[in-house]
């Protein structure tokens, strides 16, 4: 590495994630992105942070029918809002997937809700879909001129039936349709009451060809997808993705699993529900993408998130079958920097 690259890693992991890790997760998570997002207004500190995490463009993509940058990604769940779209560009992110965005906003479910489970390089969360609505993801997507790619991720909201889910990704799809470059249908978080219900075949091809009965442009729209579905589920979702024409599935969404885990049961237990990120999750969601790419005969592209920390997890994820990657929890273990290193796994 780098001695200033070197020199920028160990000022996180030594000065700065250790006073941040003292604060409660979710509190760090707002503090610090809210502290960078306004920074970045302040004429110069966007150029300046861009030189201090500038990830060398050195890896444009093309997937979807679109070119990215490069083909690391934020994970959903990140930036909900589309808040923090500056910071993201200035860490060298080539897209975002902005939400999960319901059509009314909602608070999500009580707090606490976010947990590190620092041994395992991991997180519990049971947000419950937290987010400011359409409208208020609207207006910063309309005010957002970078060179990141925009992907919107769409959920529906707590009070409305399964049976009425379709209304609330159709509201959300067509109130954003011309902001996103592609769009992804969340059915695969575990903290919406009932929401992975519509995982299966039936529910779930009413909502896809549902959306692409509304998808004028043919933009790109993805799935979403659990690490717990079994392989006839898995089969299913493949299926489903020639009959309703979707143009690709990102593989993975958290786990419920409490395998691969550091900390001792019951110091996990007494943190409740919620899905389990980082870490743990990389073997079983590399396993989901392997499985799909292999049955699809590689014709499907794929989007690998879960547990990527390092270069050579993006590699695996590529050798599995994705075209481009997203993180979350590295991104809290490991800081900024960690996109430049990223990018190194495509080249
Ligand atoms: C998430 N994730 C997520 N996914 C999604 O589709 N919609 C969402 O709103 C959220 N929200 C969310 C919040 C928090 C706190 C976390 C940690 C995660 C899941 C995320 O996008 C990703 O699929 C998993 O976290 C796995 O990737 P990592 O974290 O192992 O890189």
């Amino acid at each position: 590495m780098h001695p200033v690259t070197e020199f920028r890693v160990v000022l996180y992991k030594h000065l700065i994630r250790p006073l941040v890790f003292r604060l409660d997760a979710e509190k760090a998570h707002h503090l610090t992105l809210g502290l960078m997002g306004l920074a970045v207004r302040v004429p110069g500190v966007f150029a300046l942070l861009c030189r201090l995490w500038k990830t060398p463009q050195t890896a444009p993509t093309t997937c979807l029918g679109l070119n990215f940058k490069n083909g690391v990604g934020v994970a959903a769940g990140l930036d909900k809002n589309g808040a923090y779209l500056r910071v993201f560009e200035a860490m060298g992110f080539g897209f975002v997937e902005v939400g999960t965005v319901t059509p009314r906003a909602q608070a999500g479910n009580p707090k606490p809700r976010l947990f590190r489970l620092k041994a395992s390089e991991a997180l519990l969360n049971r947000m419950g879909f937290n987010n400011n609505g359409m409208e208020a993801l609207a207006n910063n997507l309309q005010r957002y001129t970078g060179s990141m790619r925009i992907g919107i991720n769409m959920g529906k909201n707590k009070d409305t039936p399964n049976e009425e889910a379709l209304n609330d990704y159709l509201l959300v799809f067509k109130r954003l349709y011309a902001l996103g470059d592609y769009f992804v249908v969340n059915v695969s978080s575990p903290n919406t009451p009932g929401l992975r219900a519509l995982q299966e075949k039936e529910p779930l091809s009413k909502l896809l060809s549902g959306l692409q009965l509304a998808n004028p442009q043919r933009k790109p729209l993805l799935l979403k997808i659990a690490p717990d579905l079994s392989n006839e589920q898995l089969l299913d979702i493949l299926e489903l993705a020639q009959t309703c024409n979707l143009a690709g599935v990102v593989a993975t969404n958290t786990t419920l699993s409490r395998a691969h885990l550091v900390e001792a049961a019951e110091v996990v237990e007494a943190l409740g529900a919620g899905g389990i990120s980082g870490e743990p999750l990389r073997a079983r969601s590399t396993e989901v993408l392997e499985f799909l790419h292999q049955q699809s005969r590689g014709t499907l592209p794929l989007v690998g998130v879960g547990g990527i920390s390092e270069a050579h997890h993006v590699r695996e994820k590529l050798q599995a079958g994705a075209q481009l990657v997203q993180v979350y929890s590295g991104l809290v273990y490991q800081g900024p920097t960690l996109v430049r290193e990223l990018v190194k796994g495509f080249s």
